[in-house]
């Protein structure tokens, strides 16, 4: 097949379901694969980390909508999305991004292990009570998709009445990372609106009485005296933290089990303790990635035998790079405790994951828990995928558990 063909191929249901023996044929095509005069993607481990602290690579910005999608300011969420650090360049990317990791720091994350274990706790009880007898339980709704909603909700500080609402909303704006069909558009919009209606509520009783959650925190550094955070910039943010921080971990939650449930030996070493979680959760994250792939706008460079200029879309293969021959031994099995851990999910440089600490803390929480709690855990039917091609992961997982 040539590059081309096998790009089609990737869009397909048996892509969808198994990219990597596509991925393993654009690996031996070299570090970049060119697919026509203005597409290039990246798929080498190497070419995929020096792309990514490339500041060169910018990453497409408010310039690009107005070129490819006028009137886009019609759409709630689009203007939303010109505000997330995720879509942002520097200089204004560095300003913003700074002053959220000033309220998102290590020692707030650290401090949600008790909660996200005690949530973990209470979920795996009701899954055992209603798979005591032996009857098919949906994890990905019961367990991957409500844990890392309730934690981002606790790290926000969303009251907990107010989170079961919550969960639908930031799954139809979760939608907004694949918007391959404009009639989606309606749905996300509406999420978007809500959400900000919401957060704006919220933002404005944390002003009056400040607690000691992420909202708190933000707003104090927006109304710090040297204004540096807009209200927009603030409560838009506030819906990429929400957005970018609960299917990603859902799939890692997902992708983590199917492994488990396909390789017993894979949950042996997490219940005996010779794999240790935190190797676990960089192992799924490396076999499997929640996140396939980014892009970047190019410049006037080379990455491997290609060419690029400022009118290249750059599509970084994160999931073949992880799976790079040149880069890991035997990239196709899963070997928690490999040397040359190192894996490319979070992506690097200056848009490297702001939650990776948190998303790592929730499955090393979650999977040990899991399967030490059902060590017969198994698959009862076929999962069904996410129709999703940057995010991967599964719609459902049905388990037994006795
Ligand atoms: C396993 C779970 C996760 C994966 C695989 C993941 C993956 C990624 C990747 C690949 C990027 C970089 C995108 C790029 O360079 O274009 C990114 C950025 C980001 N992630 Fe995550 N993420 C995860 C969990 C989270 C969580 C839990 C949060 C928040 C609570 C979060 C918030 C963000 C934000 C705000 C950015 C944008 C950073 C920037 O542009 O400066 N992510 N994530």
């Amino acid at each position: 097949m040539d590059a081309i063909e096998i790009v089609t191929s990737l869009t397909t249901p048996a892509g969808r379901a198994d990219p990597y023996p596509l991925y393993a044929e654009l690996l031996q095509m070299g570090e970049a694969v060119e697919l026509g005069p203005c597409d290039v993607l990246i798929v080498g481990y190497e070419a995929i980390s020096a792309v990514l602290r490339d500041p060169g690579f910018a990453v497409s910005d408010r310039a690009k909508p107005d070129k490819d999608f006028p009137g886009w300011q019609a759409n709630p969420v689009l203007v939303q999305a010109v505000d997330w650090i995720l879509n942002m360049n520097a200089p204004r990317h560095a300003r913003i991004r700074s002053l959220i990791a000033r309220a998102f720091t290590a020692r707030r994350v650290a401090g949600l292990e008790p909660a996200i274990a005690a949530m973990a706790d209470e979920l795996l009880d009701a899954i055992a009570d209603r798979g005591a007898d032996g009857s098919a339980v949906e994890f990905m709704h019961d367990f991957a998709y409500l844990l890392p909603v309730t934690v981002i909700c606790e790290l926000i500080g969303i009251p907990e009445p107010d989170r079961e609402r919550f969960r639908p909303i930031a799954r139809d704006l979760a939608g907004v990372f694949e918007l391959t069909d404009l009639s989606a558009l309606p749905a996300i919009n509406a999420a978007a609106v809500e959400l900000l209606e919401y957060f704006t509520d919220l933002a404005a009783r944390r002003r009056a009485e400040p607690r000691d959650d992420l909202l708190s925190d933000l707003l104090a550094v927006s109304d710090a005296a040297d204004g540096r955070l807009t209200d927009f910039e603030l409560l838009h943010n506030l819906t990429l933290l929400l957005v970018a921080g609960f299917e990603t971990t859902t799939n890692l939650l997902g992708n983590g089990l199917a492994i488990v449930m396909q390789d017993p030996l894979a949950g042996e070493g997490l219940r005996d303790g010779s794999v240790p979680p935190s190797a676990f959760v960089e192992e799924v994250l490396r076999f499997d990635s929640p996140v396939q792939l980014t892009s970047r706008v190019g410049y006037d460079t080379s990455v491997g035998d290609v060419r690029l200029s400022d009118q290249t879309n750059v599509i970084v293969l994160l999931g073949a790079g992880n799976r790079d021959p040149r880069r890991f031994a035997d990239p196709a099995s899963f070997d928690p405790l490999r040397p040359d851990a190192g894996p490319l999910s979070f992506g690097g440089g200056a848009h490297f994951c702001i939650g990776a600490a948190l998303a790592r803390l929730e499955g090393a929480v979650a999977f040990p828990r899991l399967v030490s709690r059902f060590p017969k855990i198994s698959a009862a039917g076929e999962p069904t995928r996410r129709n999703t091609i940057l995010l991967r992961g599964f719609d459902t997982l049905p388990v037994t558990i006795a």
